[in-house]
């Protein structure tokens, strides 16, 4: 029988996921079977317990589970420690392993297929939620000239700067104080998107020749890609690279081994569907 993993997440249903990894599965020829689980809110631990104890070797774990996730965890990879949510779980060894592989997927989609080093570039990051503690560390990692986390609710953005205060030089603010800075790389991290919505930003944040980048994606441009081209900028990106390059670095810490991603992200970009979600 093929190894068992799943993705957990609700709702679940628009996930591209079992897509992505079965494509894996078949280019390393690894006998892997993946499908979407929809847990019930309140039955996570339930559903990943039942899952594991009738052979699921992994799992994905998307909205609204990945800070339950890290709970549940008995174990955790460096990565999921300091992003404080688990997007990947692996039963293999003793007890439940949690990790997390947003962050490296979202820097692998911007310096491998986007090819914007991310080392010395000024970047903002939009956003004080799960999605931007889940990247931020990972994006230090790769070495920013300056970091700045925006937010509406500044409070948030300063407690999640705290956290990293003393690791590397992050600073936070509200969107207001943004006024007179650019930046070579906006990212969004905020769920605005997902309400037809944009940050409200002043003008000029974005530098001559930035990249705008939702972490979102969809069949249309995001309304904050939409935005960005409206401000003169040129390069926009969505989050389906990113998707890709997370589900592959999940693959790698279940079967050892890293699929190429490009023909994965080419074959979804030619069927999209509406959603923004994993
Ligand atoms: P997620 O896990 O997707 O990050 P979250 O933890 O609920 O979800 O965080 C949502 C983020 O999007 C927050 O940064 C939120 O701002 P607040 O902290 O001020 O609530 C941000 N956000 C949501 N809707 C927004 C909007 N319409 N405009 C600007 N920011 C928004």
């Amino acid at each position: 029988m093929s190894d068992r993993y799943c993705v957990f997440g609700n709702p679940v249903h628009h996930s591209r996921s079992p897509a992505i990894h079965r494509a894996f599965a078949a280019q390393c020829a690894q006998d892997v079977s993946y499908t979407a689980i929809l847990a019930p809110i309140g039955g996570f631990p339930e559903a990943v317990g039942e899952f594991a104890a009738t052979g699921g070797r992994g799992a994905n774990v998307t909205l609204p589970f990945k800070e339950e996730a890290f709970a549940l965890a008995s174990r955790l990879s460096e990565r999921a420690r300091i992003a404080g949510a688990v997007n990947t779980l692996d039963f293999a060894g003793p007890g439940i392993r949690g990790d997390n592989t947003d962050g490296a997927g979202l820097v692998q989609d911007l310096t491998g297929n986007l090819g914007l080093p991310i080392a010395g570039r000024r970047i903002l990051l939009l956003g004080a939620g799960g999605a931007a503690r889940g990247v931020l560390g990972p994006l230090l990692d790769a070495g920013p000239r300056l970091l700045v986390v925006a937010n509406r609710t500044v409070a948030r953005a300063q407690a999640l700067a705290r956290r990293f205060a003393g690791v590397a030089r992050v600073q936070a603010c509200g969107f207001d104080d943004l006024g007179g800075e650019s930046f070579d790389l906006v990212i969004n991290a905020t769920s605005a998107s997902l309400a037809g919505d944009v940050p409200p930003l002043p003008k000029g944040v974005f530098s001559a020749g930035a990249l705008a980048y939702d972490m979102v994606y969809g069949d249309a441009a995001t309304p904050f890609l939409g935005f960005a081209r409206s401000q003169g900028v040129e390069r926009l990106a969505d989050g389906l690279g990113m998707l890709v390059e997370q589900a592959a670095e999940s693959f790698l810490v279940w079967r050892g081994v890293r699929p190429q991603t490009a023909p994965v992200i080419a074959m979804l970009r030619a069927a999209r569907t509406p959603a923004g979600q994993r």
